[in-house]
């Protein structure tokens, strides 16, 4: 590029994000390994590192109409009821407008997918930078280069398969800009690898679940395998760390936890998709609302259940639940969500998860 080409000092601006992180960096003298479960771990992300142009297979022809109409989402399920009820904005609609929202809706998806693994490339950074044991630093910075993997994948499919990605969401947004910003190291592990690492989970698991098409498939799995693992390095360092906090304490970090979950629930208004597709976004929200109700579906439904069946066990291990004479449990319970508490254990089964060194052990034989 030549300088007369070169963006101004407002288009990069426009581009980027000044982020200030008031926790303080460490270094350590101690190279001792004496965390075995971290170095097992830290061994197993080598071993099952994937590389995102030669182990997926760039050259398959996505059709963007097929991937939305074999298993409809919850959400494209309310957007069709809603194209029925008398005076909906949308009721002119036929299946080419609903295709289209599809298409729409499942953009906006994989925008927020590649913006949160840039937030958690971010935050393992951090991590490296921040935690004060050499073995939690080796497995963060693993595990920095997984995210930026993730990253750049969901940007590639995104860019080479359906098209113009979505801003981020104002609430990924701001939860992923205060993980940033924290002085206290182990919040951006509760933050990333606890709480939106199960999000991402079950989130991954949903799309999986729905789609047919190969290249998401395997893009999807690979990705997963790597995610358990991130979620796994969250409960073992913070399982040690939080054996020693005091009380009050842990009450902060049980805190965190209620604000990360029950105050923000409604997370999923989208106008921008609405934008793209010409609709007056508060015009068709209560016909959307409608329709759900009709449908007795939540378009959150499926997903909230997956996220939580994941979150509440591994919160469970780090003694959040019960620490302050179960504070957390009672106000998780009160909300429903104990009926979770032994739902899944990404803390040992991440060998499980692990598509990468299955599909390896299946080209072998
Ligand atoms: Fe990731
Ligand atoms: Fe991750």
């Amino acid at each position: 590029m030549s300088i007369a080409e070169a963006p101004s000092r407002t288009e990069m601006d426009e581009s980027i994000r000044h982020i200030t992180d008031h926790a303080e960096r460490i270094m350590t003298w101690n190279y001792d390994r004496d965390r075995a479960q971290l170095v097992t771990l830290y061994n197993k992300a080598m071993a099952s590192q994937w590389n995102s142009v030669t182990d997926l297979d760039w050259s398959i022809d996505v059709d963007p109409e097929r991937l939305v109409t074999e298993r409809p989402s919850g959400v494209q399920r309310i957007v069709a009821e809603a194209t029925t009820i008398p005076g909906s904005p949308i009721s002119s609609w036929g299946e080419k407008e609903l295709t289209q929202a599809g298409i729409e809706f499942l953009k906006a998806s994989l925008s927020q997918f590649m913006h949160g693994e840039q937030g958690a490339m971010m935050t393992a950074a951090k991590i490296v930078e921040t935690v004060p044991w050499i073995d939690a630093k080796y497995y963060a910075s693993t595990q920095t280069m997984d995210e930026a993997r993730h990253t750049e994948v969901f940007a590639k499919y995104l860019h080479e398969k359906l098209g113009e990605a979505y801003p981020m969401n104002p609430f990924l947004d701001a939860q992923i800009m205060a993980l940033l910003e924290d002085s206290r190291w182990d919040i951006a592990y509760l933050g990333m690898q606890i709480v939106i690492e199960s999000l991402a989970l079950a989130a991954f698991g949903d799309m999986l679940r729905r789609t047919e098409e190969p290249l998401l498939r395997k893009l999807l799995r690979y990705v997963m395998a790597d995610e358990a693992r991130h979620v796994a390095f969250g409960i073992i360092s913070l399982g040690e760390y939080y054996e020693h906090l005091s009380e009050a304490e842990l009450k902060e970090r049980q805190e965190f936890m209620l604000d990360n979950t029950l105050r923000s629930r409604s997370r999923s208004t989208t106008p921008e998709v609405w934008e793209r597709l010409g609709v007056d976004v508060e015009a068709v929200v209560p016909y959307l609302l409608e329709a759900a109700g009709n449908l007795e579906l939540s378009p959150q439904a499926s997903f909230q259940r997956g996220f939580f069946a994941k979150l509440v066990p591994n919160t469970r291990k780090l003694g959040l639940l019960d620490a302050n004479d179960g504070y957390l449990r009672k106000k998780w319970g009160e909300a429903g969500l104990m009926e979770f508490e032994f739902a899944d254990d990404t803390a040992t089964d991440y060998e499980q998860y692990d598509a990468v060194a299955q599909d390896r052990a299946a080209a072998d034989t």
